[in-house]
């Protein structure tokens, strides 16, 4: 294959052919391409873009370039993947109720990227084990109905390689490449159902709500051209969505939601993900329906107890569920209030994810090692009154360098208004192949 006439074709906006694209995916998986001309590649399509067709082709080509599962649970196999946010722990509370409820979810989940936090991350964080053989995978959701795992290297390997060039390129915001980076790894997963869950807002991937429309429609299109059940949420990302922000303290909000101790747009938010999921996995048949189950799972504590089965399983510290308040601890615990008094009109959620990243809770670079304890407790959202004697937010930090930065960060990352400022929304739509239905 002629890589450079590849570059050349992209370069001058031309579609590219189905054979010119598995040769891109394959040289990333095997090494065969050197860098720099896949560099070159990935630039040109974050340029020039790719069609539905080119996009569909690429995303089979990534999730072909390694092992493609095909998880026998006894149940339809269900998987949730959110585009990435801040204070974003729905995972942790809607397995749990989902499997409490009859599904069975094999989930692949990721570690914290950029400004956002991973579910592998937070389960670390409590001493889970998220490396499990195939067979202990398809075991344990057997067996509780539930399972989460990281990304295994057999699993989509182009992608490993062409993430890793993206993020050191720029090249990440291309709404193709993030399209088939996603759908190729919850193809080769090899659930039946997926449900999506795509930010829109300050925090989100795509800047605009038009981009993350654009974005879910195009996964729910590859996901139907290959023969998956796929659901895609829009959800707001214009302020953190749980209140706690970085490990511990994100595992602690799930527990305290989970004993029933508190509600908000976190639970909101994975009540909606997890009424899909279970119309996905063919336990609801509306999600009305479904949201009634879950409420009732989250009720009567059996959402609970699947946490804390699912924690046991994966070898981490089940007694985090009866004594949460353990997860709240740090060398520094300081409140952080705003020099003036009035509306917080607008959050800088990505700056706000930066700043829990500053903190130790999350990585600048790949070999990094988080600090579990450190992040920070939002007690105000958009449209709240703060004054200078309201604490904004409570920080848990490892020492008085990274407390200061994060500090610095969170206040630059919120504008207050003398005027009353609307709350954001959370729910915005539902994209399925049949079209646009918009959530209230
Ligand atoms: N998450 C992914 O796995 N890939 C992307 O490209 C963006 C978010
Ligand atoms: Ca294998």
């Amino acid at each position: 294959m002629d890589f450079p006439a590849i570059i050349a074709d992209k370069k001058y906006g031309r579609a590219l052919t189905d054979e010119q694209i598995s040769a891109f995916a394959k040289g990333a998986a095997d090494g065969s391409i050197p860098d720099y001309q896949l560099a070159a590649l990935l630039m040109a399509i974050r340029l020039n873009g790719m069609d539905e067709r080119e996009t569909a082709t690429l995303t089979m080509a990534m999730a072909q370039s390694g092992d493609m599962l095909h998880p026998d649970v006894g149940g339809v196999a269900v998987d949730k993947h959110s585009t990435g946010g801040v204070g974003d722990t729905t995972s942790l509370v809607l397995v749990p109720l989902c499997a409490a409820c009859g599904a069975k979810i094999a989930k692949m989940s990721g570690r914290g990227l950029g400004h956002t936090g991973g579910t592998v991350d937070k389960m670390e964080s409590i001493g889970m084990q998220t490396t499990l053989t195939e067979e202990e995978f398809l075991t344990q959701v057997q067996k509780i109905g539930c399972a989460i795992i990281g990304q295994s290297a057999d699993l989509a390997p182009a992608d490993k390689t062409l993430y890793a060039l993206r993020d050191a390129t720029a090249t990440v915001d291309s709404l193709p490449l993030i399209a088939a980076s996603i759908m190729s790894k919850k193809l080769a997963a090899g659930t039946d159902g997926i449900v999506l869950d795509v930010k829109v807002g300050s925090g989100a991937i795509m800047p605009t709500y038009e981009g993350s429309l654009e974005l879910a429609k195009a996964m729910v299109d590859i996901g139907h051209r290959a023969g998956r059940n796929v659901t895609a949420l829009l959800t707001g990302m214009n302020e953190p969505l749980g209140s706690h922000i970085g490990n511990r303290i994100e595992v602690k909000e799930a527990i305290d939601i989970l004993r029933g101790e508190c509600e908000g747009p976190l639970l909101i938010v994975s009540l909606k993900l997890g009424s899909y999921l279970l119309v996905a996995g063919k336990i609801a048949k509306t999600p009305e329906e479904g949201e009634k189950m879950l409420r009732q799972a989250l009720k009567d504590g059996s959402g609970l107890e699947k946490l804390r089965e699912l924690i046991r399983w994966q070898h981490g510290d089940e007694s985090v569920c009866d004594h949460p308040e353990v997860l709240a601890d740090a060398p520094i615990v300081t409140p952080l209030c705003l020099p003036e008094e009035g509306y917080i009109a607008h959050m800088n959620t990505t700056a706000l994810g930066y700043a829990s990243q500053a903190l130790g809770a999350g990585r600048r670079q790949k070999t990094d090692v988080i600090d579990p304890r450190v992040g920070y407790i939002m007690h105000k959202r958009v449209g709240d009154y703060v004054t200078p004697e309201t604490p904004l937010c409570t920080l848990y930090a490892k020492d008085e360098k990274t407390l200061e930065e994060a500090r610095n960060m969170i206040l630059g990352a919120i504008t207050v208004s003398k005027e009353p400022c609307e709350k954001e929304r959370l729910l915005y739509a539902a994209v399925t192949p049949e079209g646009v239905k918009e959530l209230k």
